[in-house]
């Protein structure tokens, strides 16, 4: 990386602005910047430094210093918060095989939910499963981007974002807008009754959630982690885990290199490893 590289026409940006991003980063979110992201960090960010009327990237370093409200704006910035409903299908079947098989099921976690499209075709199953919206289930949606889960509390998203929803469930999970909302489709209200939203770093050493939890969904965020972080997030989430219950993780992750902690019982779906941890008790 060259050391000085304007690579936008409004503000110079150096190879050390990029490495305090990724180091403030990796210190806030236990995100690992690839060196290639530098043109995405210049573009996110410029946008901050423009709405705070700031000359330049080591300016906005200090304010990012000086002021702690900015370290959210920051993260929400920098997080990459792609998903869609029913993604990776074959886990909706997982969920909905977990429930018919577990009667008990109490609480299931949906541990980096973006903008709620995850978190909502997990509701989505459950109320099928129970033919009602009102069910003994808690759904606990948590992210730590502040944007993403007010986005996904309002429930309400462009039309082709449900495309690939079949038709029984867009007729019975979704109204389409009128008016100023003409284009978009929101939640039906019962279903968005059924997921409690809540900020989660998940790297912090405490998590606000109640155990156990019978099913963790936590697909397609430990990517951008290293591998020690991962391992810790893994162990805490064993903990949190009941004695049957499932990790689910997004398609590209995989976690062979912790076989002292979880085990594979399908396509990307685990367990803990017997006698490693289990939470059993409510705290
Ligand atoms: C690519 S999205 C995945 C969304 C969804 N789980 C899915 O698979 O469709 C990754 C999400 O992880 C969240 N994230 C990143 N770092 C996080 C952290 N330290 N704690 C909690 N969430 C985090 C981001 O804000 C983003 O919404």
């Amino acid at each position: 990386m060259s050391e000085l590289r304007p690579l936008g026409k409004e503000y110079i940006f150096t190879s050390a602005h990029f490495n305090t991003v990724k180091s403030l980063l990796y210190q806030f979110a236990g995100i690992k910047l690839a060196e290639s992201k530098d043109a995405m960090v210049y573009s996110r960010l410029v946008r901050r430094i423009r709405a705070l009327k700031l000359p330049g990237f080591s300016d906005y370093f200090d304010y990012l210093q000086a002021n702690e409200s900015e370290h959210q704006e920051f993260i929400n910035a920098l997080t990459t918060n792609q998903t869609a409903f029913f993604r990776e299908p074959h886990h909706f079947e997982v969920l909905k095989r977990h429930l018919q098989a577990h009667p008990q099921t109490k609480r299931i976690w949906c541990a980096a939910s973006s903008t709620g499209e995850e978190p909502y075709s997990i509701a989505m199953v459950v109320a099928e499963h129970f033919g009602r919206f009102n069910t003994p289930i808690e759904i606990i949606a948590s992210d730590i981007d502040s944007a993403v889960l007010k986005k996904a509390q309002l429930g309400i998203y462009p039309i082709e974002r449900i495309e690939t929803v079949s038709d029984e469930r867009k007729k019975m999970f979704f109204q389409r807008g009128k008016g100023a909302q003409l284009g978009n489709v929101r939640v039906v209200p019962e279903l968005r009754q059924m997921l409690q939203f809540t900020r989660i770093n998940l790297v912090d050493n405490f998590w606000s959630i109640k155990t156990p939890i019978d099913i963790i969904f936590c697909r397609n965020v430990m990517i951008y982690f290293d591998k020690a972080t991962q391992e810790s997030i893994l162990k805490h989430m064993m903990l949190s885990l009941a004695e049957d219950g499932l990790y689910i993780a997004g398609h590209s992750e995989n976690f062979n290199m912790f076989p002292q902690i979880i085990t594979p019982v399908g396509q990307t779906t685990y367990k803990a490893v017997k006698g490693s941890v289990s939470a059993k008790t409510e705290y």
